[in-house]
């Protein structure tokens, strides 16, 4: 089989990748499976060393980024770079949860070079004094907001806005069905797509869902920062589930906007790393192949090569450094890949410390339901299945005020 001449030059990298920092951990976390030829995450692809916050920022992040956009998730149109085609209406504002609560309903339009798009999200916040940060929760809502716009009593164990309420946080919702339709055959034709660009012009390295969630996400974040009188926008995680999780971390690494990213269960193409035997967990070639319009056309191409990619997840879990990154699995939750969710959590770590921060501060896979939350990047596997429930939210509020996240009610 032909080999191109990309696929070459990153094997050449791979194999000039050094393993040292990996080795000295490798030890200490016993019990589950270890890594091998994990890309360095502190050496350019020209293989120069990464050792200041200024070669980070200028050199190595950046092409980090481009090599997830290029192989990944695909690389936006100029038309969707910023939030500058974008008008927001409140549609309606309610009185919630007794009258502690206030719930508005934003219809924000998307006007593009080849259409107008418009998409709805709700959002919640306490009678508050001052402005509180927000919780965004990307949502995996399948009926395009219907519920989450239906009624103001609206209540979803995935999206406990009491809960979050009650800690004196805001929350915003957004669902992936307002973006894009999460099936192959519609999501590039009933979606933002269309409106950005002729579907004639998508090559093998264009944007895909994913990406346009992400997208999303950067716009609610543009209303957040629009509302200074509410919102705390100095202060806003993002946190999504599985397909979500993904988003989530891909909402973090390209909006540095976000304080906080929490990545629930997101597996593969999201917080677990590639460079680890995990037989139950879910590869390249089976995502690719259930869900091709998550990924641009290129990342098919590292279909069964995971141990030759020169670029692994904890590169993009890196990506959110130095700000706050929670990473979590479920213990029933083999396709996702827990172990390797933890090292990719781990492996990220070498980004803080060039911040003179900690990154995960463990040497070992923790117990069930025993938080890692020493560093800046937290982990913990919940005891139970594959879902986001208020247990996953009560710990990402924990690790918010842990770093000094206070709400007001
Ligand atoms: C499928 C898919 C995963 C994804 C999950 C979800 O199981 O294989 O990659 O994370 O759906 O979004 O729930």
């Amino acid at each position: 089989m032909a080999i191109s001449p990309e696929a070459k030059r990153y094997t050449a990298l791979f194999l000039t990748a050094s393993f040292a920092s990996l080795a000295s951990f490798a030890q200490g976390a016993k019990g589950i499976p270890e890594p091998a030829g994990v890309p360095e995450l502190m050496e350019t692809f020209g293989g120069e060393k990464v050792d200041s916050v200024a070669k980070w920022e200028k050199v190595r992040r950046p092409e980090i980024l481009k090599c997830f956009e290029e192989q990944c998730f695909g690389v936006r149109p100029e038309a969707v770079r910023d939030g500058k085609r974008i008008s927001y209406k409140i549609r309606e504002t309610n009185d919630v949860l007794g009258g502690k609560a206030v719930r508005e309903v934003v219809d924000a339009t998307y006007s593009g070079p080849c259409g107008d798009y418009v998409f709805t999200f709700v959002s919640m916040r306490p009678k508050a004094k001052k402005p509180v940060p927000v919780f965004l929760n990307f949502f995996l809502e399948k009926g395009d907001l219907a519920a989450l716009t239906a009624a103001p009593d609206y209540s979803d164990p995935r999206w406990p806005f009491a809960d979050i309420i009650a800690r004196g946080f805001a929350t915003v919702a957004i669902s992936k069905m307002a973006i894009a339709p999460d099936d192959s055959a519609t999501c590039f034709k009933k979606s933002i797509f269309p409106c950005v660009e002729p579907l004639s012009a998508r090559t093998k390295s264009s944007w895909a869902a994913i990406s346009s969630w992400a997208w999303g996400n950067s716009r609610v974040m543009d209303w957040i920062e629009s509302r200074p009188d509410v919102f705390d926008a100095k202060h806003v995680a993002v946190v999504g589930h599985s397909r979500g999780g993904k988003t989530a971390l891909w909402t973090g690494a390209t909006d540095t906007r976000f304080a906080m990213v929490c990545s629930v269960q997101s597996g593969c193409g999201g917080a677990k790393l590639n460079h680890v035997k995990l037989p139950k967990s879910e590869h390249i070639s089976q995502i690719t192949k259930g869900f091709t319009h998550w990924f641009c056309k290129n990342y098919l191409k590292w279909r069964g090569k995971e141990f030759e990619m020169p670029f692994d997840q904890h590169m993009l879990a890196a990506l959110v450094a130095p700000r706050l990154l929670v990473i979590s699995s479920a213990s029933l939750d083999s396709w996702a890949g827990q172990p390797g969710e933890w090292w990719t959590a781990k492996l990220a770590g070498p980004a803080w410390e060039l911040y003179g921060k900690k990154g995960l501060e463990a040497d070992a896979y923790p117990p069930v339901d025993t938080p890692q939350f020493g560093g800046s990047v937290g982990y913990f596997v919940r005891t139970g299945k594959h879902s986001i429930t208020p247990y996953e939210w009560a710990r990402y509020m924990d690790f918010a005020e842990k770093h000094g996240w206070k709400g007001e009610k």
